[in-house]
């Protein structure tokens, strides 16, 4: 088995609160292990123009409760062509990097699985806001960014109930309507509208004027970014529009963009981060390479990477021919099993706003 000397460590793709308890843990886990630990500045392009810091245990001393990323981040084109992966190659060799660990989302993966190709082990840790990666249950950032839309649209509350207004709020969450659903369950929203249920429009304007007609003086109405019209435009300011136009109430329209991106880091994300971090680092040291690590049923488990974002372009609808060669009916059958339970859990929910949304 390879010995390793050094890690890297680096966040890609969006920021998420978390990610930095999850630098924290792997570095100290390295640490702990009698590892050396570099940090690559700004996701793959720092990998790519050699900005690599050395971290020790005081490098990452309180950054717990920090938002964003410490090790800043970028969505990099540039890594995607052979000559970018060639200079990241260059910039390992050079800082004597061994293995990296790579904090992001499926953008993140594809490239941890180019740099395992080309003979540098490399573990994702799940880091997203959007909780969009199928194979897991959780993504470090969820809860964090769940809350943060969960304030805010509480706050439009008080505003809407003084006025007797509607208010539309637009969540992110890419095309993962989870966000939405679960910060709209929570703030009592009227209606919901996500990517992966049909919207009912007529039905959500009946609810409206019944809930008006009854006295309620306050309408909260949560979109999904990933909700688009017949245009291909964002849905929530249409929305805004035809409630206003068809219930004569008064109604606004706010985007959280990415507000909801960052904060301080909940609990649940500095534990799960610290968790998945420590975890990647043993799976280096255990031989392990292309996996990330995910959360199932409340356990911490890795995946091979291929198989993730197989699962994930399955669930997304967007596998393409032949995608499947090379996989087991056995891994075919799970991959199915976990996309069946994710959209049962949705729809689920959505019962249960609509249940809920008189
Ligand atoms: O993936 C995280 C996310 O915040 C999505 O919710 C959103 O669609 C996207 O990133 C925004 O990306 P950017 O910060 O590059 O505008």
């Amino acid at each position: 088995m390879k010995r390793f000397n050094t890690i890297g460590v680096l966040t890609s793709g969006g920021d998420a609160p978390g990610m930095n308890c999850a630098v924290r843990a792997i570095t100290r886990r390295a640490l702990a292990n009698g590892l050396k630990v570099k940090g690559i500045i700004g996701g793959y392009s720092g990998l790519i123009k050699n900005e690599v810091i050395d971290l020790d245990a005081r490098a990452v001393s309180n950054i717990e409760n920090l938002g964003g990323t410490i090790l800043l981040t970028d969505r990099c084109d540039e890594f995607k062509t052979e000559e970018g992966m060639q200079a990241a190659i260059e910039t390992c060799k050079k800082n004597n990097i061994d293995a990296i660990v790579a904090i992001g989302g499926d953008g993140t993966f594809r490239g941890a699985t180019d740099l395992s190709l080309r003979g540098i082990p490399t573990i994702g840790v799940t880091g997203s806001i959007d909780n969009d990666i199928t194979a897991t249950d959780y993504t470090v950032g969820f809860d964090t960014a769940m809350n943060t839309a969960l304030e805010a649209i509480d706050k439009l509350r008080d505003t809407c109930q003084s006025h007797a207004r509607c208010n539309v709020v637009e969540v992110m969450g890419r095309d993962c309507g989870e966000i939405a659903l679960k910060s709209g369950i929570a703030s009592g929203a009227v209606a919901i509208a996500i990517p992966e249920v049909p919207f009912d429009e007529d039905a959500a304007i009946e609810r409206i004027l019944k809930a008006k007609n009854a006295g309620k003086r306050s309408m909260l109405v949560v979109v999904s970014e990933g909700v688009f019209n017949a245009e291909g435009k964002p849905y929530g300011e249409d929305l805004k529009k035809i409630i206003q136009d068809k219930t004569g109430i008064e109604t606004k329209f706010a985007r959280l963009a990415h507000i909801v991106r960052g904060g301080s880091p909940t609990l649940r994300d500095r534990l799960t981060a610290s968790e998945m971090g420590s975890y990647a680092v043993d799976l280096l040291l255990d031989g392990k390479s292309d996996c990330i690590v995910a959360e199932v049923d409340g356990r911490i488990v890795s995946f091979d990477i291929k198989f993730a974002l197989t699962v994930d372009k399955m669930y997304k609808k967007k596998l393409k021919e032949g995608a499947l060669d090379g996989f087991t009916p056995e891994q075919i059958g799970t991959m199915e099993e976990i996309c069946a339970f994710r959209a049962s859990e949705i729809k689920r929910l959505y019962d249960i706003h609509l249940s809920l949304c008189e």
